[in-house]
């Protein structure tokens, strides 16, 4: 067993983000306040997106998003069936009724012949997820968006700085959604942003996130119903630091996927994510397909023994109890194999060729035995 544990993920803070927060908490301005509007700039701008609003997690952005499009009651909602569950639970938060449909079993991401299939009358917009730092192809579900009039929400909750076709996520969807939870790109302990290049839907965004707070005449105004999803000055300093060392966050990222994917072109029945020419993945998550089938749950727990610690891809939400009375299209096998059989390997910033090596050689060896 190896003394030294390799961790799933170990976020990049430390002097820089104690010296910011230390710096807001005597500033006395602990709420929202130029601290929180500099992080905005800043994500707004590496995503080449016109407005940008900070929220307390992705999931109250996404909850805005939905709200500032008017999606209601009877209104439907596609959702990708491979994904957090805070993707289909907003949906019925706001009201609305999520329709689960089947990913793809390489891109791990949406598939757009299955979003098709679940357009109806009632559908007023698609969710779709860009997994694990995996960027979508939107041109299909763009098409689909023109030929029947609906909105797109992109969920990048783990895609800041990824690409399409030389095209930043946070460009490419009516509102894109990020996350800043620990295991995401850059973190704040907890926070999330919504890009838009709409001024309406920008407008709308942060009426809502100060309890429906405007200015009319001058004077200050409740016009509407809001919430408070403001994001206190002391994350989003934390936020500013994090954007500064992006680059190279997501730079050691790649390196990383890059040797794993040597490594594990060297081992039989594991895939490795794919790969596309057209786009930059930014590799939030590196989850591996173990083709084996039932032996990725037992490689987790016996990887732990040896001190590497790894995880699911995500969940199938068609096999969460709340999800049982949802409409689902087809049988979403698919998602349900990506359920049960990916496997995410550490991706820590610190990370050596060597500890990639011995990840990769334990899980060589479990394999063989299963
Ligand atoms: C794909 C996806 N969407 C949404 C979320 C929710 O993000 P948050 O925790 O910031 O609400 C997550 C979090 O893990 C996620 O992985």
């Amino acid at each position: 067993m190896s003394v030294k544990k390799i961790k799933l993920i170990e976020p990049l803070v430390g002097k820089e983000e104690l010296e910011c927060i230390s710096e807001v908490l005597s500033s006395g301005w602990l709420t929202e306040g130029q601290k929180t509007k500099e992080f905005e700039e800043r994500v707004k701008n590496f995503v080449d997106a016109k407005y940008a609003v900070a929220t307390t997690s992705c999931t109250t952005a996404f909850e805005l998003a939905l709200r500032a499009l008017d999606v209601g009651p009877r209104d439907e909602v596609i959702v990708p069936d491979f994904t957090h569950p805070s993707t289909g639970n907003i949906v019925k938060w706001v009201g609305a009724k999520p329709i689960l449909v089947d990913v793809d079993l390489f891109s791990y991401n949406v598939d757009p012949k299955e979003v098709e299939k679940a357009i109806t009358k009632n559908t007023r917009c698609i969710m779709p997820v860009s997994w694990g730092g995996n960027p979508l192809n939107m041109q299909p579900l763009n098409e689909m968006k023109e030929k029947h009039n609906l909105s797109i929400i992109e969920d990048a909750a783990c895609s800041l700085g990824a690409q399409y076709n030389g095209k930043k996520t946070g460009t490419m969807a009516d509102i894109t959604c990020f996350s800043f939870h620990p295991r995401k790109i850059i973190t704040t302990g907890e926070g999330g942003m919504a890009v838009t290049d709409n001024p309406v839907y920008a407008e709308k965004l942060q009426t809502l996130k100060r309890f429906g707070m405007t200015s009319m005449n001058g004077e200050t105004k409740f016009a509407q119903f809001g919430t408070n999803y403001k994001l206190s000055d002391i994350l989003g300093a934390v936020g500013v630091k994090q954007m500064e060392k992006i680059t190279r966050i997501i730079n050691k990222r790649i390196e990383l996927a890059n040797y794993y994917n040597d490594l594990l072109a060297e081992v039989d029945s594991i895939r490795a994510p794919e790969k596309r020419e057209n786009s930059k993945h930014v590799y939030q998550t590196y989850a591996a397909y173990i083709e084996k089938e039932g032996t990725r749950d037992k490689l987790i727990a016996d990887l732990r023994k040896e001190n590497i610690e790894t995880q699911i891809g995500t969940y199938a939400l068609h096999l969460q109890p709340s999800y049982e009375r949802v409409k689902k299209i087809g049988k979403l096998e698919r998602a349900e194999k990506l359920y049960r059989n990916l496997l995410a390997l550490p991706m820590c910033h610190l990370m050596t060729k060597k500890d990639q090596e011995y990840v990769v050689s334990e899980i060589k060896n479990l394999i063989e035995k299963y």
